[in-house]
């Protein structure tokens, strides 16, 4: 069933410019530009706010995509972990929309979310994997990712598919509430679009990555910096690394750094920095710079331009081919899954079955 890969993991990261392509093409219409939901019978452009309710790597979808809404469709949107959301007695008001992001469909602390929000009159939405889920079951409107079954342990295609669904629903519910125009709807699908190639690209450095896992498999701290859509990506490439190396790592919003963290920082200390070419690099690099003059030893993700102009100092650099800021949470994703597969291998953790972990939370 691995095919020629050594773990579940590794295949399924593999597999993402596959399984993104095969999701996308239920969510866009090439030939017309155009975003395509199915079909909902409730107005979306009515809805006024937008509750995004998740665990985990999930979660981290549930946060980039709030930068989405917020930014395509300007409809203000609250996030939360499942956990914490049942029992904070959230307020919900008429007309909202209440998402959920779940591979498995069953996760028990989001799926009893849901029939809290169902019962307080929400719209349920639900991105989910396992189309006979529970969740799938209970959704008012279903957006399946077409990811195919994930056996790792560790998600990985399931985040990049559930990225490229929810930048897919910004972009619907931004025409719908006449937010964006034909052409820049247009110009979003055709962004969306280029992700498999991006994909593709991106793995393509998986020897690069392997060879610098040495770099990080000693460490007994590892940070994780980003900005904007890439800060969650940032907690993402932490988890992914805790969860399958045992390697205590935490992400950071780059900004944050000055805040406390920063004290952390030592030459034992690797960081990485993801840090696409965009708006947002000058800020980024800027923070890499603070840490990097306190003897942080810093991992630079980025594009050949911002490697160009950044890379200096760094003691290593994981290149990316240059998108647009729109799927460069989706293509990021990929050297965090490979490091933290690489590191865990170097170290002969078991990669698809980490300790203590169990792929479906079904208790609370
Ligand atoms: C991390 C991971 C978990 C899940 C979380 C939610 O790699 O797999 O953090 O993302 O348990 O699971 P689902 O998406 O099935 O609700």
């Amino acid at each position: 069933e691995k095919g020629n890969y050594r773990h579940f993991m590794q295949k399924e990261i593999f597999e993402q410019p596959t399984v993104v392509a095969q999701t996308l093409r239920s969510y866009l219409r090439p030939v017309e530009q155009q975003v395509a939901l199915p079909q909902i019978d409730f107005d979306i452009s009515a809805v006024n706010r937008v509750t995004i309710v998740a665990c985990g790597t999930s979660y981290y979808a549930g946060m980039v995509a709030k930068y989405w809404f917020e930014q395509f469709a300007r409809v203000p949107v609250d996030i939360d972990f499942a956990s914490e959301f049942r029992y904070r007695e959230p307020v919900l008001e008429a007309g909202g929309l209440a998402l959920f992001i779940s591979q498995s469909g069953e996760t028990a602390d989001t799926l009893a979310a849901l029939k809290h929000c169902k019962a307080e009159g929400q719209v349920i939405a639900a991105v989910v994997n396992v189309p006979t889920s529970s969740m799938a079951r209970e959704a008012d409107l279903l957006l399946p990712t077409h990811a195919g079954p994930e056996i790792g342990v560790a998600s990985t295609k399931a985040f990049t598919c559930q990225l490229a669904v929810l930048a897919a629903l910004a972009a619907h519910f931004a025409v719908k509430k006449g937010r964006l125009d034909a052409s820049e709807e247009a110009e979003i699908v055709r962004h969306l679009l280029e992700a498999p190639a991006a994909l593709n690209a991106a793995l393509d450095h998986d020897e690069t990555i392997a060879a610098m896992a040495h770099l990080v498999a000693p460490a007994r701290d590892v940070l994780y910096l980003g900005r904007g859509p890439d800060f969650p990506l940032a907690l993402e490439g932490a988890l992914k690394l805790k969860e399958i190396s045992y390697i205590h790592a935490e992400g950071y919003a780059s900004g944050e750094m000055k805040h406390g963290p920063i004290a952390l920082i030592d030459d034992k200390v690797p960081v990485i920095v993801l840090a696409p070419s965009g708006p947002l690099f000058e800020k980024t690099v800027s923070n890499m710079q603070e840490v990097q003059a306190r003897g942080g030893q810093v991992i630079l993700i980025s594009d050949e331009e911002g490697i160009a102009e950044a890379g200096e100092g760094c003691i290593a650099t994981i290149p990316m081919p240059k998108v647009h800021p729109l799927i460069a949470p989706l293509v990021y994703a990929v050297p965090v899954q490979l490091l933290a597969y690489h590191v865990a291998c170097a170290k002969g953790t078991d990669v698809d079955q980490p300790r203590n972990l169990a792929k479906s939370v079904t208790v609370e």
